[in-house]
């Protein structure tokens, strides 16, 4: 099996290192890692954030351990150049339709959550976001508005097709856990998301002991801070998925502690092909220091595992020792504590290492 290792930019190559010493104490047999280029990283070393030849890793593996990418220095590169672009290039050329983002509060962190601490107790929800199209891969632009100044447009379409296989994905994972999904969208304004919604009612009647229900994107930010708990599964379009996912990492305490999975259509021998990623940024302002949360990458290995190797059982044991470390293991800066990226990866490698 085959992963492919894509540090990135800022604190990503701390963070996915960390992972890696824990993948490491795994030993597990017939695994190789391939390293490319990504990111900022990959624009100072060949003039291109993605290029070919990291594409051609990606592709070549079972799934894909992303750290993080941008770069401030890159800023003022064409947005085509921009280290961002890798990260959406990789989705759309891989076929990444499939955003996981779990969001749940850990024993003994409710007090860093900016929510009462009952509320950040009670969340244990997913983000379903869709993440190859909506208005991120729309045909964009620049014209000469009415007034004759520059105009930027975007286009915002979603397909009855693209929506019905996201729903999919959602129902199946809420047949998993509480049986709940909540589409989100903008029914009533947006065509598309008329389109999303009459989508998803009847992709619901192949789920029907799974609970559906409807929310307006700007209502269901409110209720995120109002009432997380109330939330299972959360299923919706990309750019409102990418800003409540956001949302609800705060609401838990941390981004330092979210996971994703970006998953496609391609099965590998033991699962699905993905991408994995911690949700944070690459926090340029403390890359280098080894003060980074290396968590969330940790927790971004267990979900490769899960999904792309089948590997239920060391998954659930990397999560495990996550929750130890975090109930009363060493604690890095953005928890309040002084522990060192590399000192938290050990920790939770020592964890891994009792039996649980
Ligand atoms: C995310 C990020 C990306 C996105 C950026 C880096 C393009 O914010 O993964 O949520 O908007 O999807
Ligand atoms: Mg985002």
């Amino acid at each position: 099996m085959k992963i492919a290792v894509l540090p990135g930019d800022g604190i990503g190559p701390e963070v996915t290192r960390a992972a890696l010493c824990v993948l490491d104490a795994l030993s597990l047999p017939g695994l190789t890692l391939h390293e490319g280029d990504v990111g900022g990283a990959a624009y100072r070393r060949h003039g291109h954030p993605l290029p070919a030849e990291t594409l051609e890793i990606a592709r070549a593996a079972d799934a894909v351990l992303f750290g993080a990418v941008g770069d401030p220095e890159f800023d003022t590169l064409p947005r085509a150049l921009r280290p961002e672009q890798a990260i959406l290039g990789l989705r759309r050329e891989l076929g990444l339709f499939a955003n996981l983002r779990p969001a749940s509060g850990w024993p003994g962190l409710e007090e860093l959550s900016p929510l009462r601490p009952e509320l950040a107790r009670g969340i244990d929800l997913l983000v379903v976001r869709e993440l190859t199209g909506d208005v991120y891969f729309g045909a964009k632009g620049e014209r000469a508005g009415p007034d004759g100044k520059r105009q930027g447009w975007d286009e915002m379409a979603y397909g009855e097709a693209e929506v019905r296989r996201i729903a999919h994905i959602a129902f199946r994972a809420a047949q998993a856990r509480r049986g709940h999904v909540t589409s989100v969208d903008k029914a009533n304004v947006l065509e598309t998301s008329r389109i999303w919604r009459e989508t998803a009612i009847d992709v619901a009647r192949d789920y029907p002991e799974v609970a559906l229900a409807h929310m307006y994107v700007d209502n269901a930010a409110m209720q995120l801070v109002r009432s997380p708990g109330q939330f299972d599964v959360i299923v919706t379009g990309n750019l409102f998925g990418d800003i409540l996912s956001d949302q609800a990492s705060a609401c838990v305490g941390s981004i330092g502690l979210l996971p994703s999975a970006s998953l496609g259509e391609r099965r590998t021998a033991h699962g699905t092909f993905g991408l994995y990623e911690p949700i944070h940024g690459s926090a340029p302002d403390i890359a280098g220091q080894d003060k980074a949360n290396p968590l969330a990458a940790i927790l971004s290995l267990a979900m490769l595992l899960r999904h792309s190797l089948g590997r239920d059982d060391e998954a659930g044991r990397i999560e495990r020792a996550v929750g130890r470390v975090l109930a009363s293991g060493p604690r890095g800066a953005d928890l309040g504590g002084s522990a060192s990226t590399d000192e938290l990866a050990q920790a939770v490698v020592q964890e891994l290492a009792k039996a649980d």
